[in-house]
């Protein structure tokens, strides 16, 4: 079978299972939760709450096989260039594998360097959190992170899900070009016990660049300029460039052309990571990624978590055609983890041409978004709830807190256990009228009234739950979604590792910038973009 026969086997079932309500199959089958989840060691994966029966998996598993799934893992895991429009490898999952393992990319086992790099970082990271490692002012009380995409998302994104752990120095994170961001920041460090850590895979990359060029002034004019090399490190791929800005080599963590920005944060791109939790807390966090990796490689796909999300989301996408996608922690730490998605899902699988370098037959990635949930359900839910459109959802809970605080924990997890069922079971317009009769309604009012309490239900989720978000749980739900977001890319057929798609809106920006810095003049462009230009210059020539 070919995947169009596979994904048209899939839409005929669609329309077989119209009128169809989970609900009430929990009714029928009492196993229907047992039957539809899986674990990976304490973390549990529940789509029971998916609009979707054992027939739905089996024609999904054939589309998978359709694809090729198993040999499209296989050149990734064995270190084929999958990245086929840059040549490249794709191996962020080498960076959490153990000192033994071996894995080959241009014919080199790249492991041993891998390790070599977390040593340095290990010993970096002993010596400023002990203080060994002196600056102007002593100790390392601050360290910046200057980064931005996954040079940025990732270590802010993890540093802030682990601030249970922190114990090593303040770390701060500046990504935006615009000054305010870098301002806020440095109005509250003192440059002689702060360390700048410039983060950027290609170190050429304009907002970071720009940030760290402000950074390095602040600093020589608060310290001079032969106190600036104990105040700046940089983590990066290329190191000409590193040299050139005035990074020494022993400040400087490398990495390789196999690692993509959105898949660094295992890299020495979370160094900040390391600092602020120790290493012993950032091996917790690869560890839990490598198990992840184990499980993508080995488990059969019914069992297989990361396949099961991947499928479970194709069946959303392109059978259901449901836009876009909601993450939704009742973590308050993992406050940031959907806007890390956004990234590793919106920039690898927003394609529309394949392998063949031909326009794609079907939908690809969704809109990925979301924010913690108890501040979601007075905001955005009642769309979720009562909406047009429907958005399947991701609810991720941690049955203890970090800081058990009275029954806090208790009501947090209620709240989003409630959410899932009140998606899936809703509220039929008969039961909404009832109620309203006996609260006292006379018949005609609660008849006009019912509609607008009347909740469709029907409506998919998934649960993830786990005992408590340790670095070892962030590392598997981080790798879980890196390869959900494989299996989707391989099932379209897409590449998942390149960004042409940022490309154009930098070339176009460096242009309007010499019109607006230099006066450049602007009758190439059309006639919004070039009097938007000489409005704005007219606007900062009047202040
Ligand atoms: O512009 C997109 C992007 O290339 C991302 O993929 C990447 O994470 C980000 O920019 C930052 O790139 P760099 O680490 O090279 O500064």
């Amino acid at each position: 079978m070919d995947t169009n026969a596979a994904f048209d086997a899939l839409k005929a079932h669609h329309r077989d299972l119209k009128g169809w309500r989970v609900a009430d199959e929990f009714h029928s089958g009492p196993d229907r939760a047992k039957r539809f989840s899986a674990s990976l060691g304490d973390l549990h994966f529940d789509y029971s709450k998916t609009v979707m029966k054992d027939t739905t998996l089996k024609l999904l598993f054939e589309l998978a096989d359709a694809a090729g799934l198993e040999t499209k893992k296989s050149a990734l895991f064995s270190g084929e260039k999958v990245n086929f429009t840059e040549s490249r490898a794709v191996q962020h999952m080498a960076l959490r594998a153990p000192q033994n393992a071996q894995v080959i990319v241009d014919g080199e086992d790249i492991v041993p360097e891998i390790h070599e790099t977390l040593d340095r970082m290990r010993g970096f990271s002993r010596a400023v959190r002990d203080g060994a490692c002196q600056v102007t002012g002593g100790k390392i009380t601050d360290v910046v992170n200057i980064g931005i995409g996954g040079s940025d998302l990732g270590p802010a994104m993890v540093c802030q899900a682990l601030t249970p752990y922190h114990d090593g120095p303040n770390t701060h994170f500046v990504s935006n070009v615009d000054g305010a961001q870098l301002h806020g920041v440095l109005q509250k460090l003192d440059p002689a016990t702060t360390l700048f850590i410039v983060a950027s895979k290609t170190f050429t990359t304009i907002e970071t660049m720009t940030n760290a060029r402000s950074a390095r002034a602040w600093m020589v004019d608060a310290l001079g300029e032969g106190e600036i090399g104990k105040h700046f490190a940089a983590l990066s791929t290329n190191l000409e460039a590193t040299r050139e800005f005035g990074i020494a080599d022993e400040n400087t963590f490398g990495f390789w052309d196999w690692v993509g920005g959105r898949y660094s944060v295992w890299s020495a791109i979370g160094l900040s990571v390391m600092l602020a939790v120790g290493d012993d807390d950032f091996d917790a966090f690869l560890a839990g990624g490598h198990m992840v990796d184990q499980h993508f490689q080995s488990a059969p796909m019914g069992e297989n978590i990361p396949v099961l999300m991947a499928l479970i989301g194709i069946w959303h996408r392109n059978i259901c055609e449901y836009a876009t996608h909601a993450v939704l922690p009742y973590d308050q730490h993992l406050a940031r983890f959907p806007a890390y998605l956004q990234q590793l899902d919106m920039e690898s699988n927003g394609k529309s041409v394949n392998r063949s370098s031909e326009a794609v037959d079907r939908e690809t990635g969704p809109i990925v978004w979301g924010e913690p949930g108890t501040n979601g359900q007075h905001a955005f839910y009642q769309l979720i709830h009562q909406g047009t459109d429907i958005i399947p959802a991701d609810f991720l809970i941690a049955a203890n807190a970090h800081n058990e605080l009275g029954d806090h924990q208790e009501k947090l997890i209620a709240n989003a256990i409630a959410q899932t069922e009140a998606l899936m079971v809703g509220k039929s317009e008969k039961q909404a009228r009832q109620e309203l009769i006996t609260k006292g309604m006379s018949e005609a009012d609660a008849a006009k009234l019912a509609p607008h309490k009347t909740f469709p239900g029907n409506r998919p989720s998934c649960t993830f739950l786990y005992p408590k978000l340790t670095p070892r749980i962030l590392g598997m739900l981080i790798a879980l979604y890196e390869h959900k977001v494989f299996v989707q890319g391989a099932i379209w057929d897409i590449n998942s590792f390149d960004q042409w798609g940022v490309e154009l809106g930098k070339v176009l920006a460096n242009e309007v910038l010499a019109m607006i810095k230099d006066g450049a003049p602007t009758d190439s462009k059309d006639s919004s973009t070039a009097s938007l230009v000489q409005k704005v210059n007219e606007l900062r020539n009047t202040v």
